[in-house]
């Protein structure tokens, strides 16, 4: 009698955690993915077939159970689309990478891994791979309040010393996270690199906090990306006065070299059509689902 091998359906979602209202974690078996992956490396995602492909960064990965984990923060169509259907056990329609160069983490021996709001998963493999290659490891994560806050207690196993901010003080220390990394800088003269990812805005207060004191920052750019392979120029930053690929060339890239401006203006470039996708989608959802209609 023939062996039917029961294979587990391509990446499927084996964990889901709402860590907010708007922000959730799933795990995805993907397991050539997992053996390939690297902090600071992402991987293009479709949730269904007629589905936008969106950039995610890969936020852990376990090499055993064949998974990464991605840390996603509904924002427009396709990730309030995926908060609602990416259950346990459904499936993504299609996952390609790791995309992106890894993290360069030789020869630094003492770093600031600086995470703000979403940005605190991207920021945790990246502060693991710092610690595993012999690096003094200061952690700095800052959430809006106390209620947000994700992931401390992995990022306390990674790092030396973690600093915890708030904007409204209900945790850690009152204040941006360019508070906590004043903090870092006054107690430690001797800090080669400092790695920040979070909002553009953040990431431009990083770069101009480190600026003065010389120390080498690098932050992970997040512009619209189209294929994630170099094909269709949509992600080009502006760094040193060159016009870079994010996918291909980054998404890590000198901050000290960034043009901000030019980020943020990109980014808002397509705000009427996300608005009106989001719009549709919204109405979508209200006609698909069934009237409360009180019987007798
Ligand atoms: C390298 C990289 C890694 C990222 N990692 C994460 C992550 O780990 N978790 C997470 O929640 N988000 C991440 N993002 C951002 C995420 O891709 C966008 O939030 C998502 O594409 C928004 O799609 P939407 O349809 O839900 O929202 P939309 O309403 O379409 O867009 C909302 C905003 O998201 C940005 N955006 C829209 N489309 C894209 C796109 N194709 N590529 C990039 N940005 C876009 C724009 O700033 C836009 O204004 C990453 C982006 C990049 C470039
Ligand atoms: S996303 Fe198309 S070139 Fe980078």
């Amino acid at each position: 009698m023939a062996m039917t091998v029961v294979r587990p359906a391509a990446y499927e979602v084996v964990r889901r955690l709402d860590l907010s209202d708007v922000s959730f974690l799933v795990e995805v078996r993907d397991p050539d993915v997992a053996r390939a992956a690297r902090a600071g490396q992402f991987v293009m995602v479709m949730s269904h077939a007629g589905g936008e492909r969106i950039p995610l960064t890969i936020a852990d990965f376990d090499r055993e159970r064949g998974t990464i984990t991605l840390v996603i923060q509904a924002v427009g169509k396709t990730t309030r689309e995926m908060q609602r259907e990416l259950r346990v056990g459904a499936s993504l329609h299609a996952l390609a990478g790791p995309m992106g160069e890894p993290s360069r983490t030789e020869g630094v021996r003492k770093v600031v891994c600086v995470g703000g709001g979403l940005g605190v998963a991207p920021t945790y493999p990246v502060a693991r791979a710092f610690k595993q290659s012999g690096a003094y490891v200061i952690g700095v994560i800052g959430f809006r309040s106390k209620d947000l806050v994700f992931w401390e207690d992995e990022f306390r196993a990674v790092c030396d010393e973690l600093i915890v901010c708030s904007d409204d003080g209900s945790v850690g220390i009152k204040g941006l996270v360019t508070e906590g990394i004043a903090q870092a800088i006054s107690r430690h003269a001797d800090i080669d690199e400092l790695i920040a990812i979070g909002p553009p805005v953040m990431m431009r207060g990083c770069a101009e906090l480190t600026r003065p004191h010389g120390i080498r920052t690098v932050v992970s750019l997040n512009p619209i990306m189209v294929d994630g392979t170099g094909m269709c120029g949509g992600c080009r930053v502006r760094v040193g006065g060159r016009m870079r690929f994010a996918c291909v060339d980054g998404p890590e890239f000198d901050a000290h070299e960034v043009d901000f401006d030019d980020l943020m203006s990109r980014l808002r470039r397509f705000r009427p059509e996300e608005k009106l996708a989001l719009d549709r989608w919204e109405q979508g959802c209200r006609i698909a689902a069934p009237a409360d209609v009180p019987s007798g």
